[in-house]
């Protein structure tokens, strides 16, 4: 067995050979070129023969690989091959929706297929191991990395984890085409203080346990082969170095087998939180609190043995950081076959496959939601209109590519404009009206935007005057969300919204096309603009998929992962809120929980999308009554396409527990389906709720089932909803 494989290796191994596993580079130098001469990358180049080394990054590249594992199996003592890890977050060349796009489509067989496409490209190019799925919760938009997400529901982000975790790993991680995943970032950092990058996290045990771990454990529980931690703290501790999360309940309660990767260099960076005193004591802590393997913190490889030969770390901390990452080599297929993932050929077929395209473009289409609707603009009509294209997004070939899209070519979208082309019955002008971004728009660095130059306003003006629809496609740039992307205004950026409201003054009909990584506050769009649609980043097909959306040849089917606040400073604002103890009410004095400047709704809530059809809800029924904890609950209702088209609909079911031991939600999503409805068709869809549903973790981070009295509600968002009652004894 693999236990018995593992074990009889750790045998043989040397100290030194064993903190080399736990230790992982950035890739440093051009495998198939001249080996490194000098300075850092010769250091990593002989630890890398001596079998120093246990995984790498950011090396692609069957060759590459190729090399880089030949170094590993022929020229070191051991032979032990390399995991070679890469972001891949949503698509490797052929690039799919941002995953809060993907999230959107509440499609998890869609979903799973793009992670399986993901990773059947990734692997060809030599890669066995992704940093996906991100499953951190979020109720920030600030925050960057929400693009990166399933949005703000632990539900929802449970089922998308599964999916993901599915998609990467397939049924066979040996075969070639399936890489090891890895649920990141563990944990909490989606709730980092006031939405800015690496900062702290303080939040209370109940949100811990019910809204931050569940996604983590229905990844633990789909066999994901790693976590990884990351760079906040959690109550005063950085969790790189936080045993309670990594060792109590990860590797504790949840029996994980797998390994515990660092985020980049966040061993070392315990440092920097004030949490170690140096290097030596960010190690001791690090491996004590179950974080397995450094990537790129140089802190294990140059601390380790020494702790361990002066008796300060217990060996068998290392075995069993060892044991774990071996494993994961074994369950590869690493160790039968090194190379199994660097066959040029194969590369070369694979990559960019046409099958690829479709599936991208498929999920793309589905991931897009029709927020506003008014006046039924869309689906565009065919023939015979001047359509007029305007926006700094409208023919943008890269933005659509998103964050986080690092092996992929620039400009390789199909940009709206091109995918609007295709559709030859109309007369299209374009006009771009504002630049965006000034220069460079280079992953690494800050996006400049543009905020002073409106020489094109004018022209789109006049274009807009004699068109029948002006489409415009306006948002945030691919790199202006992602990692290291907060934001303290979640308006349109720079003369965005100046260009829209002169675009409105001589031309109504408007189409706005949103292209962006997080929700946004477009609360003056949501009054004017008849019709809007939220697009995302939608990848390599953006505009293909756009363009189908828009002429409807595929009819929209997303609901929002994440609330649209009115404004930034209603954040946090999420659907699954705390009634307190002041609840509206019909208040007549202002003592209450609210807002004297705005409401406490959002613009546009969870769950919310529209369609060219619409739908009705009828004969929403609990079947039985008075019922214990241990019974499942049976409830139907049925849902009738209303409309004049086929279409699809999320129907969604929410609870909420009336009074416990710990206050909860005043709505919980707790069931979906994605159901297809042909025109005029209606279908009794059921649900069943039983004690995974009803129940909460208390403060100690027991699952409770509480008797007591629930709501439960039905409806295509969580806002929509026929509501019932029943009693738990
Ligand atoms: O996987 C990422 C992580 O999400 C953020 N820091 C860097 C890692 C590797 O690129």
């Amino acid at each position: 067995s693999v236990h018995m494989k593992v074990d009889s290796l750790l045998a043989k191994m040397t100290l030194e050979e064993k903190v080399g596993q736990m230790n992982m580079y950035n890739g440093f130098w051009d495998a198939t070129g001249p080996v490194p001469e000098g300075g850092s990358a010769k250091t990593k180049y002989e630890h890398l023969k001596k079998g120093w080394v246990g995984a790498m990054l950011n090396v692609r590249g069957s060759k590459k690989v190729k090399e880089l594992q030949r170094i590993a199996v022929e020229e070191t003592r051991l032979g032990i091959p390399l995991l070679i890890g890469f972001d891949v977050i949503h698509g490797y060349k052929t690039i799919s929706p941002v995953p809060i796009a993907e999230s959107s489509s509440w499609d998890l067989k869609a979903i799973k297929n793009s992670a399986r496409v993901a990773a059947t490209e990734a692997s060809a190019a030599g890669i066995n191991w992704t940093f996906a799925p991100m499953v951190d919760v979020s109720r920030d938009p600030r925050w960057g990395r929400v693009m990166e997400g399933a949005g703000e529901d632990p539900y929802l982000g449970s089922k998308i984890a599964k999916a993901r975790v599915e998609g990467f790993q397939g049924d066979d991680l040996t075969q070639k085409n399936t890489i090891a995943a890895c649920a990141k970032h563990f944990a909490a950092y989606g709730f980092t203080e006031a939405g800015k990058e690496y900062n702290t996290v303080d939040i209370g045990t109940s949100t811990l346990y019910n809204t931050v771990l569940p996604p983590f454990k229905a990844a633990a529980e789909s066999d994901v082969k790693t976590f990884m931690n990351s760079f906040n703290d959690l109550n005063g501790i950085p969790v790189t170095a936080n045993e309670f999360l990594q060792r109590d309940i990860l590797k504790g309660k949840w029996d994980f087998k797998g390994f515990v990767v660092s985020d980049w260099a966040s061993i070392s960076e315990l440092i920097d939180w004030g949490h170690a005193k140096d290097k030596r004591q960010a190690a001791i802590l690090a491996a004590r609190a179950g974080s397995d393997l450094d990537m790129e913190g140089n802190v294990y490889i140059q601390e380790l043995v020494k702790l361990v030969k002066d008796g300060v770390v217990e060996e068998r901390i290392i075995d069993d950081a060892v044991r774990r990452i071996l494993t994961v080599k074994y369950e590869l297929g690493l160790f039968d076959n090194p190379y199994t993932y660097c066959d040029a050929e194969h590369e070369k077929e694979t990559i960019g496959h046409v099958k690829h395209h479709e599936a991208v473009l498929d999920i793309a289409k589905k991931s897009i939601v029709l927020l506003k609707n008014e006046g039924n603009i869309l689906p565009l009509k065919k023939e015979g209109q001047k359509i007029a294209v305007i926006g700094p997004l409208a023919a943008d070939k890269n933005s659509p590519l998103g964050s986080w899209r690092l092996a992929s070519d620039n400009n390789s979208a199909v940009s709206v404009l091109e995918g609007m082309k295709k559709y030859t019955g109309n007369t299209l002008t374009h006009n771009k009206g504002v630049d965006l971004v000034i220069g460079n728009t280079a992953f690494i660095k800050e996006v400049q935007i543009n905020t002073t130059n409106r020489d094109g306003i004018k022209e789109a003006v006049q274009a807009a005057k004699t068109a029948d629809v002006v489409v415009m496609v306006l948002g945030e740039h691919g790199f202006q969300s992602g990692e290291a992307r907060s934001r303290t205004s979640l308006d349109l950026l720079g003369l965005q919204q100046e260009l829209l409201e002169a675009v409105y003054a001589v031309n109504k009909n408007i189409v706005l096309v949103l292209n962006n990584g997080r929700p946004l506050a477009i609360e003056w769009a949501a009054e004017h603009i008849p019709t809007i649609v939220e697009a995302w980043q939608l990848g390599t097909q953006s505009g293909n998929a756009i363009a189908q959306v828009l002429y409807g040849d595929y009819n929209p089917s997303g609901k929002l992962p994440m609330t649209f606040p009115r404004n930034v400073g209603q954040i946090p604002i999420y659907y699954n809120y705390k009634s307190t103890g002041r609840p509206y009410n019909n208040n007549e004095n202002v003592f209450w929980s609210h807002y004297i400047d705005v409401a406490n709704t959002p613009l546009y809530p969870f769950g919310h999308g529209l369609s060219y059809t619409t739908f009705k809800y009828t004969n929403f029924t609990i079947h039985g009554k008075d019922f214990s904890v241990n019974d499942n609950i049976k409830i139907t209702v049925d849902v009738t396409n209303t409309g004049n088209y086929d279409g699809k609909e999320v129907v969604q079911l929410y609870i909420r527990d009336l009074y416990a031991s710990i206050t909860r939600p005043v709505k919980e999503l707790k069931g979906f389906e994605l159901v297809n409805f042909k025109k005029g068709e209606t279908k009794t869809i059921q649900f069943t709720l039983t004690k995974k549903e009803l129940g909460f973790y208390d403060n100690n981070g027991t699952y409770i089932v509480e008797p007591g009295d629930f709501e439960v509600f039905v409806g295509g968002s969580s806002y929509t909803v026929l509501k019932e009652r029943f009693t738990v004894e």
